[in-house]
């Protein structure tokens, strides 16, 4: 596994809050190139870019991993494969890589909702091994729709009652758009963050966060002036493989192996 600056408290803070901000930054070149490939790769024309709903909004970017050479090396940087290897506590390779961009005054929330509950249900995930990298690519303030999560709300389990293949077999769109087919009822997130409160992913452009699968999370509009991209990559445990296949490679990662870092987090 590669090495990594994660001592075992850290570890165990975050089997503890099922959320960490990394001590590393992403560096202004990096940053710039990532940015960059991001905005031409939204100009594609295929079913891995999504829209916002009704408009030509772009709303995220899918598996670019697999078709551009800087995102195909970003998921093997250091300062992320190397973290999600530590605190998944085995060799890992990408199940999910997607840019969800939150346009100006466009980008539409995310309903309170768990990850698990789409990699379980819709691709027979085994189990909740598997780890979000968050990379910000912009600055994420409280006005510009930032991820909001409940602390320790990955340790109870799934809370939604969808059962597998909820959404249809074939519209994976529900598992991208505003209207998500798996979610977790505002009650029941209600009542966590009364017990345990909500933090929210912000930070400076070149942030890096790890969240858990079953953290219950949402995000709110992006009504403010200011451009939300966020990027994320989900790592897997290689021994933690889906067993139905049956979402596009640009959603489910179809290469188990285990990734190997490179030497630097240059880009
Ligand atoms: C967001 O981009 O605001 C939400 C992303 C997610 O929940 O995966
Ligand atoms: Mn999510």
């Amino acid at each position: 596994m590669t090495n990594s600056i994660q001592p075992s408290s850290t570890r165990s803070r975050y089997d503890r809050d099922g959320w960490f901000r990394s001590p590393e930054v992403l560096g202004p070149d990096a940053l710039a190139r990532l940015t960059g490939r991001v905005e031409a790769l939204a100009e594609r024309d295929g079913p891995e870019v999504v829209y916002e709903k009704g408009s030509r909004v772009v709303r995220g970017i899918h598996g670019c991993h697999l078709f551009d050479d800087t995102c195909r090396r970003l998921v093997r940087l250091p300062a992320l494969l190397g973290m999600a290897e530590q605190l998944l506590g085995e060799q890992a390779y990408v199940y999910q890589f997607k840019v969800n961009m939150k346009q100006p005054g466009e980008g539409a929330a995310w309903p309170w909702h768990q990850d698990f509950a789409f990699w379980s249900r819709e691709d027979g995930m085994p189990a909740d091994r598997a780890i979000n990298i968050a990379v910000l690519l912009d600055e994420v303030h409280a006005g510009n729709g930032p991820l909001r999560v409940i602390p320790g709300s990955h340790r109870f389990g799934l809370f939604d009652s969808g059962a597998a293949g909820d959404a249809g077999e074939g519209d994976w769109h529900k598992h991208v758009s505003a209207d998500l087919a798996h979610t977790v009822p505002d009650e029941v997130a209600d009542k966590l963050a009364a017990e345990s409160g909500t933090e929210l992913v912000t930070g400076p452009a070149g942030t890096l966060y790890a969240f858990h699968p079953s953290i219950v999370h949402s995000s709110s509009n992006n009504l403010s002036a200011d451009r939300r991209a966020l990027l994320l990559v989900t790592y897997n445990a290689v021994s933690n493989a889906p067993l139905r296949l049956t979402r596009p490679e640009f959603l489910v990662g179809r290469d188990t192996s285990a990734l190997t870092a490179v030497g630097s987090n240059s880009l």
